[in-house]
């Protein structure tokens, strides 16, 4: 039996599933990884040395180079890094250079949570349980201007929303590991959930699984 537990936790932009692999992985006691850290760790390098984003050889170094220890969520959580994650990410070359560093992260004992587009698909088809958040384009926008009201900035709605939509049809139609539901995963839909009842939900589904496999 394999002694690492994997949750895989995909979903668009501003679903809620950061703040939820957070929650799981300190219930659960595992490590976490927010594998979009890893794609803005790569744009973030791309646009310090004013390297064109399509640049796929540059970018593919990039990735190779990236430390998932050394990851500042301060300096990547950025709105114009976001976009540029999405555009290196359509890269062949970049995803296979991180997805190879993010499924070592998930063997390491005692497992992991981690969230992004394609753990369920494609970094970690075996794991234990796979979550699909969304919520409707709109309710993400709402909580992202809210983020950025709480902060004391300002923005518009519209904007917000047509940047969402945007990056959700630029993450679900590229050719190489699209955001798509594994077959197999659950759907959570927090359009109308707050994250306490996500996060109940999610760890139900957690334990089950944890069940099952004590009793195998
Ligand atoms: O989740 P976050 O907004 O930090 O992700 C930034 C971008 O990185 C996404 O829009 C997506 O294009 C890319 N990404 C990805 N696969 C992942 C995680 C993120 O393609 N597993």
């Amino acid at each position: 039996m394999p002694s690492t537990f994997t949750i895989a936790i995909d979903g668009p932009a501003g679903a809620g599933k950061g703040t939820l692999a957070r929650r799981l992985a300190d219930h659960f006691h595992l490590n976490l990884l927010d594998t979009g850290l890893t794609y803005r760790a790569v744009a973030h390098r791309m646009l310090q040395y004013g390297l064109p984003l399509d640049n796929a050889s540059a970018a593919e170094t990039a990735a190779r180079q990236i430390d998932l220890g050394a990851l500042d969520r301060e300096v990547l959580s950025v709105h114009s890094v976001g976009e540029a994650a999405s555009q290196v990410a359509v890269i062949p070359a970049v995803r296979r250079a991180l997805v190879d560093k993010q499924r070592a992260f998930a063997r390491t004992p005692p497992g992991a949570v981690l969230d992004g587009r394609d753990i369920g698909t494609v970094v970690c088809p075996d794991a234990d349980v796979k979550l699909y958040v969304t919520a409707t384009a709109l309710v993400r926008a709402q909580r992202r201007l809210a983020e950025i009201e709480q902060r004391g900035g300002a923005a518009e709605l519209a904007q917000i929303l047509a940047d969402i939509e945007r990056r959700d049809a630029r993450d679900m139609g590229r050719e190489d590991s699209p955001l798509r539901p594994a077959t197999d995963a659950h759907l959570l839909d927090t359009s109308e959930m707050d994250i306490e009842t996500a996060f109940q939900a999610a760890r139900a589904l957690v334990e089950q699984a944890l069940a099952r496999r004590n009793a195998d």
